[in-house]
């Protein structure tokens, strides 16, 4: 049975090669390679290496070298054909029957090779002809350097129908159509395919030329013209400019994935080699594989337009079921109506880096997208939407635990945002701050001293706030004294008036007592004799509720709040706090009243009325 190199080499690209000798050898992690005891010779620190980009192990002590397959036939000792199959299997590759036309297909793209390779001559020659002017003069408008036109292999493609297909004549047509630089419709005589375009040459891994992208020089449509897929060329399965990227990407440990080939090549030309595009098309599953082959989280930078941003959304989906451990992708995002072109020529390489610096999570970008999707303040409705998608969108990853955990962080990121102890604790928040401006802040002392010289005026006011000057939050040794001198004597006689309470005072030995000091206090209403007291009475009554008020309140939210903390460990929809919240806030609601009196009645002591 005749396998062609090219089933062998995608067998080989499917199977990772760790997770195949670590079924049956320990392996350890060693930076970007594996390490292990080698299992061909004896020893005790480990010379065996293994690297999953290039598919093959490697023995520092024994030499012992090989892929996968000889992995099965050296180590586990099947024959060529088993190796095969068993990895086929996991693979989920079907092995090819028998077919006398393998080889000769392996012969065309052997020919197919050297016509492309013609072609590019060719192309390269004609951009450096006179002809070439116009495509010369497009990419130097561009900032296009003469360094990064030789790298990157530009060409030019005449305006004419048969130009290509006299210069290559020696090809053969037939094998020009195949290679895709003719096209032929019926029976009509062939004709070149790229006509009067700026030529880009697409490459193999190897650097071997397989496509060519055609840019239209101006405006016109269609804007790109691309090589159809031939034997050489499956759009989905090959990314521009890896051939570069891959051992850039060595060096820094990353890789950018850009939309664009224009992208690529200005990022390249800035310094950043190690950067791969798609080929107009959708990130394809294998080409994330691909990428994944070179490094853990590539960052997708696609342009900062609308389609752009959902073409990184469509990566981001496509790459869920593939999702294994350490493996994700990373996004990028640039200013709005921005590709990586304009952004890295018109802002420079540190810029770039500093938007590269702020990559985002594939969870957070996930979670920023369904949330954009929901209005500004979503009903229940959209909630419950938004929560089912969520919901789904983690379910596609097939990776088990790693499923759990994307669905456990979009629950958290719900509920963060929208739960039940979000809203208490904006509520709180507020609540602290309407506490926090109440009028008595800073203000204690004082007042206490107030209400005591008050209660001397007005003794009336003992009786009728008798409990309440008990609970009066006083911290003063000679207040605390005062105010239960005061009680006791309301306690034991009736009919009081001023100068009687000043005279069981002095009686109590509550001496001196300070009397009204105008320097000290401030004109209380309660201060002053008035020929009708209702207004003191009520103004003092009022005072000494309100100091009550703020202490309990302060007191009730300090419990709030340590509450609130302690449940922040529990799982996130057990709140048990909104009774405890709401009757807090009611009661600061209540207060509002008392502390807008107080308020006015602290106003008009300053100004001495
Ligand atoms: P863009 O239109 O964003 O390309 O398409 P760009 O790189 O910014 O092009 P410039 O800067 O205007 O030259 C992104 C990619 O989509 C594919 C090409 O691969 C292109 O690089 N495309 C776009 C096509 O295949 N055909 C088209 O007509 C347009
Ligand atoms: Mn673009």
């Amino acid at each position: 049975m005749a396998l062609s190199p090219q089933w062998l080499d995608e067998l080989r690209a499917r199977i990772t090669l760790s997770s195949l000798i670590g079924r049956t050898v320990k392996i350890q992690k060693a930076g970007r390679e594996y390490k292990a005891c080698c299992p061909f010779h004896n020893e005790k620190t480990p010379s065996f290496t293994i690297n999953d980009e290039k598919g093959f192990y490697h023995c520092f002590g024994c030499g012992a070298h090989g892929d996968a397959i000889s992995w099965m036939t050296e180590q586990r000792g099947l024959g060529f054909m088993d190796a095969v199959k068993d990895l086929a299997a996991e693979a989920q590759m079907e092995v090819p029957a028998p077919d006398p036309r393998a080889a000769q297909r392996q012969e065309v793209r052997a020919t197919l090779h050297n016509v492309m390779a013609a072609a590019q001559d060719w192309f390269v020659e004609r951009f450096n002809s006179a002809e070439g002017a116009a495509a010369r003069d497009y990419l130097k408008n561009r900032g296009i350097s003469e360094k990064t036109i030789r790298e990157f292999g530009f060409g030019f493609a005449p305006n004419s129908r048969g130009q290509l297909k006299d210069a290559l004549s020696q090809h053969g047509v037939d094998q020009l159509i195949e290679a895709g630089l003719l096209i032929k419709v019926d029976d009509r005589e062939p004709y070149d395919r790229f006509r009067g375009r700026l030529m880009i040459p697409i490459r193999d891994p190897r650097g071997r030329v397989i496509a060519f992208g055609g840019r239209i020089l101006g405006d016109g449509e269609p804007k790109y013209l691309n090589s159809p897929d031939t034997p050489l060329f499956d759009k989905g399965r090959t990314l521009y400019n890896l051939d570069k990227a891959s051992p850039a990407s060595r060096q820094t440990g990353r890789i950018l994935v850009v939309e664009g080939y224009m992208d690529a090549i200005a990022l390249a030309q800035a310094g950043f080699a190690e950067v791969v595009a798609p080929l107009g098309t959708a990130l394809t599953e294998h080409q994330i594989e691909r990428i994944w082959k070179m490094v853990e989280k590539p960052i997708i930078c696609f342009d900062g337009d609308a389609a752009g941003q959902k073409a990184s959304i469509r990566a981001a989906l496509r790459a869920l079921p593939l999702l294994r451990p350490a493996h994700s992708l990373q996004f990028a995002t640039l200013p709005f109506g921005q590709d990586p072109d304009d952004f890295v020529k018109n802002k420079g390489k540190a810029a770039f880096e500093e938007i590269l610096s702020k990559c985002e999570t594939l969870d957070s970008r996930i979670w920023r997208n369904e949330l954009a999707r929901i209005g500004p303040e979503p009903g229940p409705d959209a909630r419950a939407e938004l929560l089912s998608r969520l919901q789904n969108t983690a379910k596609s990853i097939a990776d088990v635990q790693i499923g759990k955990e994307y669905d456990r962080t979009f629950r958290d990121a719900f509920y963060e945002r929208f739960g039940l102890k979000r809203q208490y604790f904006e509520k709180l928040k507020a609540a602290v701050n309407d506490v926090y401006d109440h009028p008595l802040e800073g203000r204690h002392k004082a007042l206490h001293r107030a209400v005591m010289l008050g209660l001397m005026r007005y003794p009336t006011v003992l009786k009728t706030k008798f409990e309440e000057i008990g609970k009066l939050p006083l911290e003063d040794e000679f207040q605390k004294t005062w105010s239960s001198s005061l009680l006791d004597i309301a306690l034991h006689n009736s009919d009081l008036t001023e100068d009687m309470v000043e005279q069981l005072l002095l009686d109590a030995d509550v001496s001196p007592i300070a009397k009204r000091d105008f320097q000290k206090d401030l004109g209380y209403s309660f201060y002053k004799h008035h020929d009708d007291p209702t207004k003191p009475i009520r103004d003092l009554e009022l005072v000494i509720d309100a100091i009550n008020y703020d202490y309990e309140a302060k007191s009730e939210l300090a419990l709030s709040i340590s509450k609130l903390e302690a449940s922040m460990n529990q799982d996130i929809e057990e709140v048990h706090l909104s009774k405890v919240n709401d009757n807090h806030v009611s009661k600061l609601r209540e207060n509002d009243e008392a502390s807008r009196r107080l308020r006015e009645i602290l106003d008009l002591a300053a100004t001495g009325t």
